[in-house]
């Protein structure tokens, strides 16, 4: 491992499972400190311990902004500053055409995945110094639709607007914000949408490369993301996604 982000401390939501706990293993791999940010305190805690003193856990729903703050203020209260963060938590609440979704499907999908990162980004600028850097991690459903996720599309849609915007706001600072359109990962979430088991074989991903990605491949591309070896990448929308959107 490089010595790139050394020093550094991160703070990743949705911690716990899928790409974010693989974001959490990789960046204490490279010398982080990390806040893990989750819902789940007993798998929040036995990952810390996993991974050693400089790693806390903080319960958060980050749908609460309240959450998103302490998550912060835990960084700087007991790791001594905010470097990076990793807005990862999503999920998808609403299923099949639009006609059949009911207002409260709606707005969770759309504050899990998008007021989310809106109350992560509020809270995590100001605490950023100069070298910070955030991934917001969105999908390839942020820049093609997808049939019966619309809620889940809509708001991931969002993600890219916010992180433009507000990469903007402070490039000049020397802050950067950058979104993942992350295609197919095998994880929980991915897993649930095929209604797959933890065992099953998951088959062809429908990408180019016909294979889902290890939650690994996705944390290895945000460690250097999160890097100032990627210095000059700011307001991006980078697909890493076995060509899906490439088409
Ligand atoms: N797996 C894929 O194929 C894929 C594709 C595109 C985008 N993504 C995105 O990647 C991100 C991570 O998903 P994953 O695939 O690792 O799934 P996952 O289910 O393994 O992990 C998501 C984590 O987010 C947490 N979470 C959800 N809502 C939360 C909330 N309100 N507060 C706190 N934590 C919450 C979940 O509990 C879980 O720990 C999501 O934003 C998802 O939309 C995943």
């Amino acid at each position: 491992m490089t010595e790139r982000l050394a020093g550094k401390v991160v703070l990743v939501t949705g911690g716990t499972s899928g790409i974010g706990e693989a974001v959490a293993r990789r960046v204490v791999a490279e010398g982080v400190a990390v806040v893990v940010g989750a819902r789940r305190a007993e798998a929040g805690r036995a990952l810390v311990a996993e991974l050693g003193e400089r790693a806390v856990f903080v319960r958060a729903d980050v749908t609460v902004e309240a959450d998103a703050e302490a998550l912060v203020a835990a960084a700087v209260r007991e790791l001594g500053r905010l470097d990076v963060a990793v807005n990862n938590a999503g999920t998808v609440t609403a299923g099949g055409p639009v006609q059949g979704i009911d207002a409260d499907a709606w707005a969770a999908d759309l504050a899990s995945n998008l007021t989310s990162v809106f109350y992560g980004l509020k809270h995590q600028i100001p605490a950023l110094t100069e070298g910070g850097s955030i991934v917001n991690n969105a999908s390839i459903g942020a820049t093609t639709g997808i049939p019966g996720m619309s809620p889940y599309v809509a708001a991931k849609h969002g993600v890219i607007g916010l992180t433009r915007s507000v990469a903007l706001e402070c490039a000049a600072r020397g802050v950067r914000v950058n979104a993942l359109v992350t295609g197919n990962v095998d994880t929980p979430l991915y897993r649930g949408l095929l209604h797959a088991g933890p065992d099953d074989d998951l088959g062809e991903a429908p990408n180019p490369s016909q294979r889902t990605a290890a939650p690994a491949e996705i944390a290895a591309f945000v460690a250097f993301l999160l890097s100032d070896e990627a210095r000059f990448i700011t307001g991006a929308a980078l697909p890493i996604d076995g060509g899906a959107t490439a088409g």
